[in-house]
């Protein structure tokens, strides 16, 4: 049974933001893509890294030579030391998703007040994890509060 930890007010991780937080000794990146929260581990499964410091972007396709589509913007989070990319939504990794990826969560929004987040692995851990978020109102509390599921 996952446990859940409060990271913050929901509204405090605005469209495109992020909040980097300690939970159960772990820390986890808390990101906000268009008003849905995604979290992933705070480490990078290469060398370690602070994967959550990193770059949050798209990436560049293209059919042929000379034609380029920007795509997924805000989606990709690409880590500090050396540009390993993750797809903040599914975990996969961009360059290998089949043998690269971080674990993934069941993201539940339980009311529009305080985002929770709940860690249940889907895969095995290929070296950094997701974590669910949710919002919850909590009783006492003036606003909406984030927590993430670990
Ligand atoms: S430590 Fe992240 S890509 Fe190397």
């Amino acid at each position: 049974m996952p446990s859940k930890y409060e990271v913050c007010f929901a509204d405090e991780i605005p469209a495109g933001g992020r909040r980097i937080v300690d939970a159960a000794g772990r820390s986890i990146g808390v990101f906000n893509i268009d008003n849905r929260f995604y979290a992933v581990r705070n480490s990078c499964p290469h060398k370690g890294a602070p994967l959550c410091l990193g770059v949050v972007e798209g990436y560049v396709t293209g059919e042929r030579p000379g034609e380029f589509t920007f795509e997924r913007e805000g989606e990709i989070l690409r880590c500090p030391w050396h540009g390993w990319e993750f797809d903040l939504k599914t975990g996969e990794s961009v360059f290998n998703p089949h043998k690269v990826w971080v674990r993934s969560y069941q993201v539940s929004v339980e009311t529009e007040a305080r985002v929770l987040a709940t860690a249940e692995a889907e895969a095995a851990d290929p070296g950094i994890e997701t974590y669910a978020v949710s919002v919850e109102t909590v009783e006492g509390r003036e606003r909406p509060v984030l927590y993430v599921h670990v």
